[in-house]
């Protein structure tokens, strides 16, 4: 799929980040996906007083994914309530990696890069045993 509307995708990372939860860093994280079939999902940060169990944006992006019919990630764009990109953290990039592989598309400052770029040398399921 290489016609991805990636300013739409920009966009609606930006409106689904006005939903997160942040009272604690204040930082709203939304992040929207392509996915294999078409279909657009989305996912914001949901942080917690008991602060290691905050979920980050692609965390409940995934759940939507799996919730709404599963398939491939093929395009990501992060972004802050107030339209800053973001990159994802570095546990958030192996969750894309497991659902989107090496040639998924992110939106980062150095343009649209492959997952391949953004996590080199991924670990992943083909490393684990048979
Ligand atoms: N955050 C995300 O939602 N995704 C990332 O990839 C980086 C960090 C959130 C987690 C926390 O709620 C806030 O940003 C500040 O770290």
């Amino acid at each position: 799929m290489t016609d991805i509307d990636w300013d739409a995708l920009r966009a609606s990372a930006v409106r689904v980040a006005k939903l997160a939860y942040a009272p604690y860093s204040g930082l709203q994280v939304g992040v929207a996906a392509i996915v294999d079939d078409g279909r657009e999902i989305t996912g914001c940060n949901v942080e917690n007083a008991s602060y290691g169990l905050g979920l980050c944006a692609e965390c409940t992006m995934v759940g939507q994914l799996r919730l709404t019919g599963a398939g491939r990630l093929v395009a990501v764009a992060c972004r802050s309530g107030e339209g800053e990109l973001l990159m994802p953290c570095g546990r958030c990039r192996q969750l894309l990696y497991e659902h989107g592989g090496p040639d998924c598309l992110v939106d980062t400052p150095s343009g649209i890069l492959p997952m391949s770029r953004v996590l080199p040398d991924a670990f992943g399921p083909e490393h684990l045993p048979a």
